[in-house]
């Protein structure tokens, strides 16, 4: 029992050691752009570049280190800095943390560990660099093949948590897992890094076949994505001076479920009521869909440190699943003195930052807009 709870460890030292002395050596992430420098424009402005550097993980990294230690606060540079975690380079200010989730982490991952979480990525640090194409290799660096990138496999390391309590906080690979996308083969990329035709592949070098994929990585930060993932359909029915409304929601273009990952994320759906006189609000229904977790007292918890650390459990989690239509009804009784009168639909994604004071965003993903006429 003593050595099958020894071997992750070993594993993991093991993989340390190796790095420590290695990842030195690695060309910085900064050297890629001399010849990718499509693909390096198009990761800058990914939150993967910024996965350390951004203020609001800054500071709730920071809450965390003053709060519970060094120790702790070190597992959340596992997917934030992977690079600074894999060296055990743990100075705020060093280059291994600002690169984030850079180049060099991704394509030096050579295979993965359906183990410990800590130890599920291994990296070959010699400077080859594998990914999806069988290149020829006369590109001043070694590449190597590997068909780990275009699997959802290759993601799942970083976009699925589950804390100390057994809690699933991030859970986007299991839930693409889930649905019928690795069945009809529609893995992670294919959504998120869709190719670019009109980009070069490497700048100088005659390469021909190959393509350059958006390495923004867009996700619910873009709203281009957000105004595509669903499909909102609103109907009314008439019945005396009551008002049957029927909203369809459905998931129809996110792989997983709507919304995904940190459950600060919520979709908010409001239906209105409103006088078509002066478009003055008559009555209104809200409802929130998004996972609700719980800490050992009970409480709900809305800050993101809590999330990872203390939820015990999930209270609970309507958010729609990938394919899925959700359908809401809802009754407005029309007032004596309203004759015309049109419904109102909105659907919007929301999510606290918490930076020095809590701001919220909300972004308009859907909407529309009925107008049913008069009643007597
Ligand atoms: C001196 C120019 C140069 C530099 C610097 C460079 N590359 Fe490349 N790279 C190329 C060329 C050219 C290709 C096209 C493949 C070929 O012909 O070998 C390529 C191909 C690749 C591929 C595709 C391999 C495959 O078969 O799928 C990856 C991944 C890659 N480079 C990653 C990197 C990373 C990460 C860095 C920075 C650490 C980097 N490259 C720096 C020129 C360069
Ligand atoms: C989060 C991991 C990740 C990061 C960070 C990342 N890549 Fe990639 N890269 C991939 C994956 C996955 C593919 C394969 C995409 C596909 O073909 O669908 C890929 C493909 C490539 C290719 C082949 C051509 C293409 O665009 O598909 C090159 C070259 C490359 N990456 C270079 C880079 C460079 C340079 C950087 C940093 C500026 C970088 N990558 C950052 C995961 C990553
Ligand atoms: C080393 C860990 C790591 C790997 C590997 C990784 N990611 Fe991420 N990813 C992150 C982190 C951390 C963030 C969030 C950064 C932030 O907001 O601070 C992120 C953010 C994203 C976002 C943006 C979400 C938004 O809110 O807009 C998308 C999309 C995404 N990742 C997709 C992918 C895909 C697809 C892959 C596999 C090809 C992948 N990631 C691999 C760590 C990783
Ligand atoms: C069928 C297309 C599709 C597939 C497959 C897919 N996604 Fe997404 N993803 C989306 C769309 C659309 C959104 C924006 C709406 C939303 O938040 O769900 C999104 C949003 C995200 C976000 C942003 C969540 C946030 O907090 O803002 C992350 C992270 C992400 N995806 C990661 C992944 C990973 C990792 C995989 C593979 C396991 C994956 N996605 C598979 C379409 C897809
Ligand atoms: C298993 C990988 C993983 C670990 C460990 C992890 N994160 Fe994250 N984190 C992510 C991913 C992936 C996202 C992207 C957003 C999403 O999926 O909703 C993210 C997003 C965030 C965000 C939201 C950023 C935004 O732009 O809104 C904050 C803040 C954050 N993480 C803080 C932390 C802290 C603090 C820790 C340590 C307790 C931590 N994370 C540990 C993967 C991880």
């Amino acid at each position: 029992m003593i050595l099958f709870r020894m071997a992750p460890i070993l594993i993991a030292l093991a993989i340390m050691t190796l790095t420590q002395t290695e990842v030195g050596k690695c060309e910085s992430y900064k050297d890629c752009r001399e010849c990718h420098s499509d693909i390096f424009d198009l990761w800058k402005n990914s939150l993967h570049a910024k996965s350390y550097d951004n203020p609001t993980f800054r500071a709730t990294f920071m809450t965390i280190k003053f709060g519970c230690g060094e120790e702790i606060a070190k597992d959340c540079l596992r997917c934030h800095a992977p690079m600074a975690y894999l060296a055990d380079d743990f100075d705020p200010g060093s280059s291994a943390m600002a690169e984030g989730v850079s180049c060099t982490f991704c394509h030096s991952i050579s295979s993965i560990n359906h183990g410990p979480v800590d130890t599920y990525y291994n990296l070959d640090t010699s400077g080859v660099y594998y990914g999806p194409y069988r290149a020829s290799g006369n590109a001043g660096h070694e590449v190597q093949y590997s068909p780990l990138f275009l699997k959802s496999e290759l993601c799942a390391g970083c976009h699925e948590y589950v804390n100390d309590f057994g809690v699933s906080v991030l859970g986007t690979y299991e839930e693409w897992k889930a649905s019928i996308y690795p069945e009809n083969g529609v893995y992670c990329q294919n959504c998120h890094m869709p190719i670019m035709p009109e980009l070069s592949i490497a700048d100088n070098y005659e390469v021909k076949n190959f393509y350059v994929t958006a390495h923004e990585f867009k996700g619910g930060h873009s709203n281009i994505n957000l105004a595509y993932a669903v499909n909102l359909e609103t109907s009314v029915k008439k019945n005396g001076r009551k008002l049957e409304v029927e909203v369809n929601i459905t998931n129809s273009e996110s792989g997983h479920m709507l919304p995904t990952g940190i459950p600060n994320r919520k979709l908010i759906l409001n239906v209105t009521l409103r006088s078509a006189y002066d478009s003055s609000e008559v009555s209104a229904i809200r409802k929130v869909y998004r996972k609700v977790l719980t800490d050992k007292y009970g409480t709900i918890i809305e800050n993101i440190p809590d999330m990872f650390l203390s939820a015990t459990s999930v209270y609970s989690d309507n958010r729609i699943g990938p394919k899925e239509t959700r359908v809401e009804q809802f009754t407005f009784d029309v007032p004596k003195w309203i004759s015309n009168y049109f419904i109102e639909t909105t659907l919007n994604y929301e999510y606290s930052r918490q930076i020095l004071a809590e701001e919220n965003i909300s972004i308009e993903m859907g909407k529309s807009v009925i107008h049913s006429g008069s009643i007597n």
